[in-house]
């Protein structure tokens, strides 16, 4: 594949149309190809040794994201306004663990590593949960998996920028209950899978009503030369 030839100054442009959008104008919709394209660069994202511990529920049903409004506070209008609303779901230890049925499944069928390259991964896979990285408990093994779900988040609402389309990112929300809530009325195993974030997708019904505030780039960065 060519490299792709966009200008900086079109890049850092959509960067800064990115703002974390409070209020969608609620009669815009995104159509079937731009959310398509938005989670085609979820599926895209890169995954701690490519193993894509994540799964994303699009929450188009009212009645669904009216159940959602009492467990997650910082999402009301955006579930009354957003074209499309979307969980990021994270795997938990019984899918993340080396010696998984899911990561099997990876490497066997997605993958297609032949039996040696198996059996050296899941020796270096189990090497770097259990030595390098201590992943111990089931809280460490979903909040690494988890960081990485939030590089498809970033790459979604990046793309998004790319394309026009307003986007929020969502962690206001009470754990606990936004997991029993899944487990009771959206038919998600959370055995499984923990809710990370929440990410709404839409146009702005106004323009963002202060300026972008940053750290300048030098308190930010430290350069070794
Ligand atoms: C992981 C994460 C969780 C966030 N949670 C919420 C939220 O629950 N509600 C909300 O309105 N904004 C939320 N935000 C938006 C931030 O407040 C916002 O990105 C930050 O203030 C910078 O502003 P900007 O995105 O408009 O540049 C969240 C952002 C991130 C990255």
């Amino acid at each position: 594949m060519n490299k792709t030839d966009i200008p900086q100054k079109d890049i850092i442009d959509a960067f800064q149309f990115r703002h974390a959008c409070k209020e969608f104008d609620s009669t815009k919709k995104l159509t079937d190809t731009d959310i398509n394209f938005i989670l085609k660069t979820a599926q895209l994202s890169p995954s701690s040794f490519g193993f894509e511990p994540w799964h994303f529920v699009v929450v188009q049903n009212k009645e669904l994201r009216e159940l959602l409004k009492p467990v997650a506070w910082g999402a009301p209008l955006k579930l009354d306004t957003a074209s499309h609303f979307i969980l990021g779901l994270t795997m938990k230890a019984p899918m993340t663990k080396w010696d998984s049925d899911y990561i099997m499944h990876m490497m066997k069928e997605v993958k297609q590593f032949p039996q040696e390259v198996i059996d050296m991964y899941s020796n270096f896979y189990k090497e770097f949960q259990e030595r390098d990285f201590n992943l111990d408990t089931d809280k460490k093994l979903f909040d690494w998996a988890s960081k990485q779900n939030y590089i498809a988040l970033g790459n979604m609402m990046t793309a998004a920028a790319l394309q026009g389309i307003d986007s929020c990112p969502i962690e206001g929300f009470h754990e606990e209950k936004a997991e029993q809530l899944l487990k009771d009325k959206f038919d998600i195993d959370t055995d499984k899978y923990g809710l990370s974030y929440m990410v709404a997708f839409g146009y702005r019904k106004e323009h963002p009503d202060h300026p972008k505030s940053r750290r300048e780039i030098g308190e930010l960065v430290t350069w070794k030369k």
